[in-house]
This record gives structure tokens, C-alpha cells and sequence, in this order.
């Protein structure tokens, strides 16, 4: 399907995308974070690109290439992808968050790395800020995407963040969908309106997930800006 042509439907428009894992350092040596390949946002970035917006692509530490003809930033902590995002958002038309945002970071991060001692340790943690939620709240003409990962109760919890977070959709997915998720080159996801509306779209290339999450952006802008 990558021979199908992109429309030139974003020309001349801003696309911001995040991907990837954030790092959130407990010593110098030693982070939390997740498995977040960043595949699904490079192919958001990628697809942006090829119809026309100028894209900016802030992400955390992935194995992916930086695509030709995006500006690329690499950022490692939650904090940092804040602070990036929320900068590339201000001229932005269309912001799309894919990144896998720790929700926590170390309350006191050690300056230097921490030995072993005997017996259990507890690590003081605290909460990172929401950064679709910071958009959200000063959302202008801007179209919100957000991507969320549920085990249980999928449609009903996606529709209550992107209502919470002033998301115009959610792209929901599961991670017993085989195939799909974590790593893969494909996904499966549900479209999750604020108002409960949804729809299942099926398994398809990430590239193929990004070029409907466009179109469907394409379709809320012209809603909201005719
Ligand atoms: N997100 C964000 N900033 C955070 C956490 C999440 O911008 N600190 C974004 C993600 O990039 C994603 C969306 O919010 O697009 C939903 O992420 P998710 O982790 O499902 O939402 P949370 O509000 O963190 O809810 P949960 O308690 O289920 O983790
Ligand atoms: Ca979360």
C-alpha cells in the first residue's frame, strides 16, 4: 500500500508528532521507562511529510532513523518532551501524541549512581504532567490526537481521557491484539471519540493507521476552521 499516493492535503500546514519512550532517570545509570518502538509516530511523521506539512517529530530514545525531510528532535525525559512539544505546538495545526510518557518520574534524581544495600529499597516517585492535557487547555484551531493502551474497558476509559484531556480523538489499542502494538509493523486500533462514538479499524501497517489518523484530522480541521 505504500505505492497508493498521499493526497497533498497538508501543504503548507504544521504537524507536530511525538514518539517513542521517555526515560526517567533514578541515578545516571539507571532509568524507568517502557518498550515504546516509536514505529507508529516515525510512520505519522512520515506520512505528514508526504502530504505536504512541515513536521516536527520530538522522540525518545528508539532505534529509528531520523526521516529525511522532518525536523527531528531527541529528547529523553517526560519533562524535556514537554518542554519540545509544547514549543513546536505554538504555530502547530494538527499535534499528534503517540509518545509512551512515563506517568512517574524519581521525586530526588541521585547525582550519582546508587550502590546496592541489603534488603528492600522504596523509590519515591512523582507524578510527570500531562502533556495532552497541557495542549488540551489551550487548545486554539489546533486538531488533538491522542493514542491510548487499555487492558480493560477500552472505549469507555479512551472516551474519558480524551474528554479530560480536550483530545478531538483517541486511536485505542489493546495489548493481547497480536501482531500489533509494542514493536510491530502493524495496528489495530479503535477510533474513540470524547462522546463515546468509536470506530474498529482493522489491522493494517502503521503507515496505513497513520494516513486514516490524517484523514480523519483533515475532516475535524475543516469542522472547525471551513
Ligand atoms: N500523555 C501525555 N502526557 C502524559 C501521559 C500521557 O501527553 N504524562 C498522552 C499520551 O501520549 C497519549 C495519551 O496521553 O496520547 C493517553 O496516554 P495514557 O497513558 O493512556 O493516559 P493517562 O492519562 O496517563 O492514563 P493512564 O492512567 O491510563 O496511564
Ligand atoms: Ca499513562
Amino acid at each position: 500500500d505504500l505505492l497508493r499516493p498521499s493526497p497533498r492535503d497538508l501543504e503548507g500546514r504544521t504537524v507536530v508528532v511525538s514518539a517513542g519512550p521517555t526515560r526517567e532517570y533514578l541515578d545516571p545509570v539507571r532509568f524507568i521507562s517502557n518498550p515504546s518502538s516509536g514505529k507508529m509516530g516515525f510512520a505519522v511523521a512520515e506520512e505528514a511529510r508526504d502530504r505536504g506539512a512541515h513536521v516536527t517529530l520530538v522522540t525518545g530514545p528508539v532505534t529509528l532513523a531520523d526521516p529525511p525531510g522532518v525536523t527531528t528532535l531527541r529528547i529523553e525525559s517526560a519533562l524535556d518532551l514537554r518542554d519540545a512539544v509544547v514549543a513546536a505546538a505554538r504555530g502547530a495545526d494538527i499535534v499528534v501524541m503517540t509518545a509512551a510518557v512515563a506517568d512517574y518520574r524519581a521525586a530526588e534524581q541521585a547525582g550519582e549512581k546508587q550502590a546496592k544495600v541489603a534488603g528492600d529499597v522504596t523509590i519515591h516517585l512523582t507524578p510527570n504532567p500531562d502533556i495532552l492535557a497541557q495542549l488540551g487547555a489551550e487548545k486554539g484551531a489546533r486538531v488533538l490526537v491522542g493514542f491510548a493502551m487499555e487492558t480493560h474497558a477500552g472505549v469507555e476509559r479512551a472516551a474519558a481521557k480524551a474528554a479530560r484531556k480536550n483530545a478531538d480523538f483517541i486511536l485505542l489499542n489493546y495489548p493481547t491484539r497480536e501482531g500489533t502494538a509494542f514493536g510491530g509493523d502493524d495496528n489495530q486500533v479503535t477510533l474513540v471519540r470524547p462522546d463515546g462514538t468509536h470506530e474498529d479499524w482493522p489491522r493494517v501497517s502503521k503507515r496505513e493507521v497513520a494516513r486514516r489518523l490524517l484523514d480523519e484530522a483533515v475532516r475535524v480541521r475543516r469542522e472547525r476552521v471551513p
